[in-house]
C-alpha cells in the first residue's frame, strides 16, 4: 500500500468556501488590501480575526514567513552590528530573515525535542547578542516560558518564528504569542495556507506601528488612508503588503483551524499510541504542550539503524525519511559568509561566529521524519502500525 505523505496541510482542505471567496474579491475587482472601486476589507477581517484566534493586540499579515521574521526583528530595532541565537536545524529562510537585517545568526545546539536549547542559549550569549529568534520546528513549541526567563535576564528581544506551528499551544497559551512577535507563514506546507502569505502578532504598539510603516514602503498610514512620506515620521521601508486574494482565502482557511487540528492530533494518537514506546523513541516534547501534529519523529539511537528503518517503511510504501541531510549552518552562506554583496553585507558589518552544534549534527542523521498527511484515512494508520510492528519484531 502507498501511503499518502504530502506536507500540505492546509491546502488540502481548500474547497468550496476558499473558491467561492476567492471569486467575491476578483468580482470586487478590489486586490489591493487599503484600496479599490468596491472594496470588501479582507484583510482587515483575516487579521481582526486572527487577532482574536492568537488572543494578541495586534496582528499583521503580509507577503511571506519570512518578511514576517525580518518586520519582527527591524521593529524591534535588531539590524547591523546585532547577533541573533537561534537553532541550524531549520529552513534557511529564518536565517536568511536575520541576515536580511543586517544581523548575524549564532548558532546554538537543540535538545531532546529538536528545538533550541535553553541551557545552552545563555552559554552562548556575548557582547552583540540582542535576541533570540525561537523556531518552534515542525509544529512542536520551544520551551518558551524557559527562554523568556532568559531573556528577560539578559535583556534580549525574542522572536517565534512560528511558520511551522500555527496552532500549538503552551499551558493553552498558543505559539508565537510569548515573544515579542510572532512571526507566521501561510505558504503552501503549512497548517492553513493561502499558497503564499504571512503575518506578525504582537501585543506591542510600538513594534506594530513600525511593522505597519516598513511593509509599507517606510510610509506613515492612518487606518487606510493613503501614506505619507512627508510628515517626519518617514523610515526606509519596503512593500510586504498582502492583497486581499490571499487574505481572503486565508480567512476561510483560519475558520478551519480547530477541524484541521483536532484531526492531526488523531491521526498523531492512533499510531503513537498503538506503537510500543519503549521500542520507538517519540520526539520528546515537554509539559503542557499541545503540537500541531504536522509530522511523527522517531528517533534511533543510531545513524545505521536510522537508516536501517527508513529503507524498510520505504520498501513498504511509508515514506519516512529525514528530515534534511544539512543542518544550515553548513551552507556556505555561513561557513564561507558568502554573500550578494560586493562589501559583503552584512557580515562586513557584523561578526559572525562560527559555532558547533554537536547534538543537531548527531540528531538529523538518527531521526525519522513521516509528513502526517491531512490526507491519511483509518486504513493507512492502521498499515503504519502494522508496519511498525512489524519492523520491531523483525529487528
Ligand atoms: C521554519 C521556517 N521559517 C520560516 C519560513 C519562511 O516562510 P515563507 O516560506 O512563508 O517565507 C519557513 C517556510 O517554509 C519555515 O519552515
Amino acid at each position: 500500500m502507498k501511503i499518502p505523505n504530502n506536507p500540505f496541510i492546509g491546502t488540502h482542505y481548500i474547497g468550496r468556501k476558499e473558491i467561492n471567496a476567492a471569486k467575491k474579491v476578483l468580482k470586487s475587482k478590489s486586490l489591493f488590501r487599503y484600496d479599490g472601486p468596491k472594496m470588501l476589507y479582507k484583510t482587515d477581517e483575516f487579521e481582526e480575526n486572527m487577532r482574536k484566534y492568537l488572543k494578541v493586540k495586534h496582528v499583521l499579515a503580509c507577503i511571506n514567513g519570512g518578511s514576517a521574521i525580518k518586520l519582527s526583528f527591524i521593529a524591534n530595532g535588531i539590524g547591523p552590528g546585532d547577533e541573533v541565537l537561534m537553532s541550524p536545524f531549520t529552513f534557511i529562510a529564518s536565517a536568511s530573515s536575520v541576515l536580511a537585517c543586517g544581523a548575524v545568526p549564532k548558532f546554538v545546539d537543540i535538545d531532546s525535542t529538536m528545538n533550541i536549547d535553553p541551557d545552552q542559549i545563555e552559554k552562548n550569549i556575548g557582547p552583540n547578542t540582542k535576541a533570540i529568534l525561537a523556531i518552534h520546528m515542525q509544529g512542536q513549541p520551544c520551551n518558551m516560558p524557559k527562554i523568556m526567563k532568559i531573556a528577560k535576564k539578559h535583556n534580549l528581544i525574542v522572536v517565534e518564528d512560528t511558520a511551522q506551528a500555527f496552532g500549538s499551544e503552551i499551558n493553552g497559551k498558543k505559539a508565537g504569542t510569548f515573544g515579542s512577535c510572532g512571526a507566521f507563514s501561510l505558504q503552501a506546507g503549512k497548517t492553513i495556507t493561502c499558497g503564499e502569505g504571512g503575518f506578525l502578532a504582537t501585543n506591542d504598539n510600538k513594534v506594530y506601528e513600525l511593522a505597519k510603516m516598513y511593509h509599507d514602503n517606510g510610509g506613515y498610514r492612518v487606518g487606510r488612508n493613503y501614506p505619507t512620506w512627508s510628515n517626519g515620521k518617514t523610515i526606509f521601508g519596503e512593500n510586504f503588503k498582502i492583497t486581499e486574494l490571499q487574505s481572503t482565502i486565508a480567512n476561510e482557511q483560519l475558520k478551519k483551524i480547530d477541524k484541521i487540528l483536532a484531526k492531526q492530533r488523531k491521526n498523531y494518537n492512533a499510531i503513537v499510541n498503538n506503537i510500543d514506546k519503549d521500542f520507538y523513541h517519540i520526539r520528546d516534547g515537554f509539559k503542557g504542550v499541545s503540537s500541531v501534529c504536522s509530522s511523527l519523529a522517531v528517533e534511533f539511537k543510531t545513524a545505521k539503524e536510522c537508516s536501517k528503518f527508513i529503507e524498510f517503511m520505504n520498501q513498504n510504501g511509508i515514506g519516512f525519511n529525514y528530515y534534511c541531510t544539512d543542518l544550515i549552518s553548513s551552507y556556505d552562506t555561513f561557513t564561507k559568509q558568502q554573500s550578494w554583496d560586493k562589501t559583503n553585507f552584512p557580515y562586513n558589518i557584523s561578526k559572525y561566529t562560527k559555532t558547533k552544534c554537536p547534538n543537531a549534527e548527531s540528531l538529523i542523521k538518527r531521526v525519522a521524519w513521516f509528513n502526517l498527511s491531512a490526507e491519511l484515512k483509518p486504513k493507512h494508520l492502521k498499515y503504519i502500525v502494522k508496519k511498525l510492528k512489524e519492523y520491531q519484531n523483525e529487528f
